[in-house]
């Protein structure tokens, strides 16, 4: 695969990934801060730095991106049952996908925490932001 095939089919991963999340009644909270258009174009550059490609990804570490999230163990399986549910969908070589998950799961143990009190704003004027619990 060249580095054009790679970026399309990151680019397209990750559009149909993000159509879920900010679908996604309850997980969509966390996101919302951002635009969606604009954390596809970070994830993709990230992601295709990731897989090898060129590193277009100038942007914060995952470890710095995300201390102001109380991101959950729940929030976290949420999350990745949609990125699983992208893969099935567009058929996704099994090379990429257990790389892609590789990659997100060695940011794991940086972005979830285990209480509130871990959270910590980047910024004066960041917002810490969380999440009820998922109604079953
Ligand atoms: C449940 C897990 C995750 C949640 C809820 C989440 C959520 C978010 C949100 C809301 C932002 C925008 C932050 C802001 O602008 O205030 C963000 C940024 C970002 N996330 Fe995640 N993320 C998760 C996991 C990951 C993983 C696994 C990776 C990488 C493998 C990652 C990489 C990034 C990057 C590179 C940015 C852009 C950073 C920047 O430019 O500031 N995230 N994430």
């Amino acid at each position: 695969m060249d580095n054009d095939e790679l970026f399309e089919i990151v680019q397209l991963i990750n559009k149909n990934f993000y159509d879920r999340v900010y679908a996604d009644p309850w997980l969509r909270k966390m996101f919302e801060i951002v635009p969606q258009d604009v954390i596809e174009s970070q994830q993709t550059d990230f992601m295709v730095g990731a897989l090898g490609g060129p590193v277009r990804y100038r942007g914060r570490s995952p470890k710095d991106a995300h201390p102001h999230l109380f991101v959950t163990e729940e929030i976290w399986q949420r999350r990745e049952d949609h990125l699983l549910a992208t893969f099935k969908e567009l058929n996704i070589d099994d090379q990429i996908a257990t790389k892609w998950l590789k990659i997100d799961n060695a940011f794991k143990q940086a972005i979830i925490k285990s209480s509130l009190d871990e959270c910590e704003k980047r910024f004066f004027t960041d917002e810490i932001i969380s999440l009820d619990k998922k109604a079953a």
